[in-house]
């Protein structure tokens, strides 16, 4: 939630940081603001002539690029910001930058300050003038405060007042040739530059200018400079080091000719699959060395128990059906909001496994968190390298789709999946509980995948004709069974999430015991119904709510020559073994959202009140 970027170099910045911040523009939607330090070169004993220039815009980073386009901006060195409000409503006035009393100090903020109220108090006693409603505007005066000609000092000395998360970016008119920035919790990386060195709350922000990065931990401050960097830990002492290098390529981070980020991480799928299975899957040799465990170890399991948040406790769910499928381990999913709060019970020879896209959400670090102090071993799954979840686990298996910049998450959600399938099979053959010709049909089953993916993806237009004949109702249901339930949550999540219009999903057996009283002529109940052992089941179920004036739209198997009898609407996927259904199932859906939403005019990338990613609770 909120996006920061912050430049220093010997380019103009006003254009580096407006790139930026539509590049983050997925993290919040709702407000924007730069500042930069301006160099009116009238000095006297009062002024080294540098002042702080700032402008900020209720809506969206192009209204803010407009409202500034003839403003002065020339400066080499400058912070943004994109924001999703949590204190105070998203108006001009509450948009970051904010600033001290003096004007010569600018804030930018990503996170919440839980004791902001206590400060606010305080600093008004003090004198301390506030125009905003914001929770950010305390880290200003504070500084203010605090500052005695080194504002890399004063940020330490905040750092020990305020409570809650927060990556925190400050311009200092007193001292042009440096930014100040802290982190507690909530993502921030530095980028180092040819011409200038970065700070943002991811890379695709600055993927443009550099690939070269290096990760802020928690409770770090920055000195950034335009020739170099300096890090201090929270104990004020310096730390040495390396930046790292990314191979996502600015492409990756661009629309490429597709009209939303979503449609194209869409259709970006098979090559995210493959990357992803890439040095996994060899033949039929599987390989998890990044797992961290020896086969002794994972014999031992008697529980796996999996964390994550919507769409990817999704993939949680799936990966669940097929652990316990192919491994025969018991497992346990939950979501992490309510895991952190229940006093979990760590057993011993529990594998604890968090999967997150971001890497970044605070409800499933804090279960980490959690977990990890009762004496549990962390596996994350995720797509960023070097985040956050990534560095605080015991082991890390990455997900590699590429950065995903729609709010939606489509291609690291078939990431997850893969993951899942993979390491299910890898559990399964290590204990010995999988019948080797079986592993041997999914694994030959599994390289196919990519292709097959693609087929659906190139019948786009069919679905597209279906989503025009359907987007006028107001009530979907989303019905599966066994591996096609997960499939049926995760199909109402992206129609709720970009069309707004409401859809639940449900196993197929539980309609009868509540949701079947919503069915109606104005329903559309949509059936995973692909040709597996639960498919006479859902045949039963479908005939209920037909039954009561539902329209239906099922998504069948290739060769299926009965299903159109029950249905109004069908489209098939290429056949597979029943367990791959799961991920093929799924891709016809997040276009028909996708379809849906775009016949209602909705903005798919950026749907309202949501964030790319959640780093507050
Ligand atoms: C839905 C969506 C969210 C995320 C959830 C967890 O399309 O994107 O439901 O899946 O916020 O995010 P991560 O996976 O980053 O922890």
């Amino acid at each position: 939630m909120c996006g920061i970027i912050a430049y220093i170099g010997s380019r103009y910045c006003k254009d580096i940081i407006i790139s930026g911040l539509k590049r983050l523009e997925y993290r919040g939607y709702d407000s924007a603001g730069i500042a930069v330090i301006s160099s009116d070169g009238v000095h006297d004993k009062n002024s080294n002539g540098c002042r702080i220039i700032a402008a900020k815009q209720a809506g969206k980073i192009k209204d803010l690029e407009e409202s500034i386009r003839d403003m002065d901006f020339d400066s080499t060195i400058g912070i943004g910001h994109t924001r999703w409000a949590t204190h105070g409503a998203p108006t001009q006035i509450n948009a970051h930058p904010h600033l001290d009393c003096s004007g010569k100090i600018a804030v930018v903020h990503n996170g919440i300050i839980e004791n902001y109220a206590e400060l606010k108090d305080e600093l008004i006693r003090k004198g301390h003038k506030f125009v905003s409603e914001t929770d950010t505007e305390v880290l200003p005066h504070l500084l203010e405060e605090y500052y005695e000609g080194d504002m890399l000092l004063a940020m330490q000395k905040l750092l020990k007042r305020i409570k809650g998360s927060g990556a925190i970016v400050v311009l200092n008119s007193d001292s042009p040739d440096e930014i100040i920035a802290a982190r507690i919790a909530s993502p921030l990386i530095i980028g180092i530059g040819k011409d200038g060195n970065f700070l943002a709350s991811d890379m695709p922000a600055v993927l443009e200018h550099t690939r070269n990065f290096i990760i802020v931990n928690d409770f770090e401050t920055i000195r950034l400079k335009k020739d170099g960097v300096e890090i201090f830990g929270g104990d004020g002492r310096l730390i040495q080091r390396e930046s790292f290098k990314v191979n996502w390529s600015i492409t990756s981070a661009e629309k490429s000719g597709y009209e939303d980020f979503m449609l194209k991480e869409i259709f970006e799928q098979p090559f995210g699959i493959k990357e992803t299975m890439r040095g996994r899957l060899t033949g039929s040799e599987l390989q998890f060395d990044e797992l961290n465990m020896s086969e002794d170890q994972i014999r031992k399991l008697s529980k796996i128990q999996i964390i994550a948040c919507g769409t990817s406790s999704h993939a949680a769910l799936l990966g669940k059906q097929l652990i316990e499928r192919w491994a025969r381990i018991p497992v346990e999913v939950e979501v992490s909001s309510e895991y952190r709060y229940k006093n979990p019970i760590v057993e011993e020879n529990c594998l604890f496994i968090a999967i997150t896209q971001s890497g970044e959400t605070i409800d499933t670090l804090a279960a980490i968190r959690e977990a990890k102090s009762k004496g549990a071993k962390i596996v994350a799954i995720t797509n960023v390298v070097g985040s956050t979840v990534a560095r605080e686990s015991d082991s890390v298996i990455y997900t590699h789709a590429g950065p995903e910049i729609g709010v939606c998450a489509t291609k690291t959600f078939t990431a997850q999946i893969i993951v899942m399938y993979l390491l299910a099979l890898y559990f399964g053959k290590v204990t010995g509980k999988i019948d080797a010709q079986r592993y041997l049909k999914i694994v030959e089953e599994l390289e196919f995948i990519p292709n097959k993916i693609q087929l659906i993806l190139n019948e786009a237009a069919k679905i597209k004709k279906i989503a025009d004949h359907l987007y006028k109702y107001r009530t979907f249901l989303f019905l599966g069974r066994i591996f096609g339930l997960p499939v049926a949550l995760e199909g109402a999540l992206k129609l709720k999430e970009i069309s707004y219009i409401h859809a639940e999903g449900y196993a197929g057996g539980e309609m009868k015991h509540g949701p079947i009283a919503l069915t109606d002529t104005n329903t559309t109940v949509v059936g995973i119904i692909p040709k597996d052992f639960v498919y006479d089941k859902m045949l039963s179920n479908i005939e209920e709510v037909k039954a009561r004036h539902a329209t239906i739209f099922v998504i069948a198997s290739e060769g299926d020559t009965e299903i159109h009898k029950y249905s109004n609407y069908a489209f098939y996927v290429p056949s597979s073994i029943e367990e791959l259904y799961g991920i093929l199932t799924i891709i016809p859906l997040q276009l028909f959202s996708y379809y849906i939403a775009k016949n209602l005019g909705r903005n798919v990338d950026q749907p309202r009140n949501l964030a790319k990613s959640v780093t507050v609770e």
